[in-house]
């Protein structure tokens, strides 16, 4: 294999926003709301939320579960591809976060659509799967504590209908870590690497690594 032009990341992420811009209002906007409220800049970024945005689309989702709201940057993206009836159940551990996301998804027109599931994911998604019920869920989006992502798959799995997507962020990397450094040198690098090959031995799931933004993986169950 060839590695003479390896990274590319930035300039590829220049172009990419170049071709397809900020996701227009709300969204091109809120990362200064969400600073000048004191959240930190770790959103999902543009390019992402567009391949959340699509992936809704595409199975045309209704019941969707999402782990780590932050100020719905995501969550609104995830929504804007949903089906019009689909509702989000969306889990966030911090109480300002939420108060801000939840502001954001009033102002959006869509809080009617939005459950916000206050709490750690490890104490309140056990909860919210038996209410969802087996296979009623067309996608899950996971994006807080890495070292937790299998126990988040675990106990979310058995909602997923066939056919239903598996999405999780910085599969690859974060703004402290990279899949590439040495094992040993981050539990967060160690454990997404591990969530990785687990999904992808998983004879349920059919998955891939896209490469945007810090990495996403995308996994359908057959
Ligand atoms: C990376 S941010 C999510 C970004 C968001 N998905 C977006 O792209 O707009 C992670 C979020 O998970 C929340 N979080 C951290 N630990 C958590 C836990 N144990 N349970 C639920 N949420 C948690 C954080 O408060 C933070 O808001």
């Amino acid at each position: 294999m060839n590695h003479a032009h390896a990274p590319l990341p930035e300039i590829i992420n220049h172009y990419v926003n170049s071709v397809h811009g900020d996701n227009g209002p709300p969204l091109e906007s809120l990362g200064r709301r969400a600073a000048d409220a004191g959240l930190p800049a770790i959103s999902v970024s543009h390019a992402v939320g567009r391949i959340l945005t699509l992936l809704a689309r595409l199975v045309d989702a209704r019941a969707t579960v999402e782990i780590g709201t932050l100020g719905g940057y995501s969550g609104l993206c995830l929504l804007r591809g949903m089906n019009p009836a689909g509702r989000l159940y969306t889990v966030e551990i911090n109480e300002s976060h939420a108060r801000f996301a939840r502001s954001e998804f009033d102002a959006a027109g869509v809080g009617g659509r939005v459950e916000i599931v206050r709490g750690a994911a490890l104490d309140v998604l056990p909860g919210l799967a038996s209410r969802l019920g087996i296979a009623s869920t067309d996608l899950v989006f996971i994006d807080a504590v890495k070292p937790e992502y299998h126990r988040y798959f675990e106990i979310i799995a058995p909602c997923l209908r066939p056919g239903g997507l598996l999405i999780a962020d910085n599969a690859l990397s974060s703004s402290t870590w990279s899949i590439t450094d040495p094992p040993g040198s981050s539990d967060d690098r160690d454990a997404m690497d591990r969530f990785n090959r687990a999904i992808a031995r998983d004879p349920a799931f059919e998955a891939v690594l896209l490469t945007d933004g810090h990495g996403v993986l995308v996994a359908r169950r057959r």
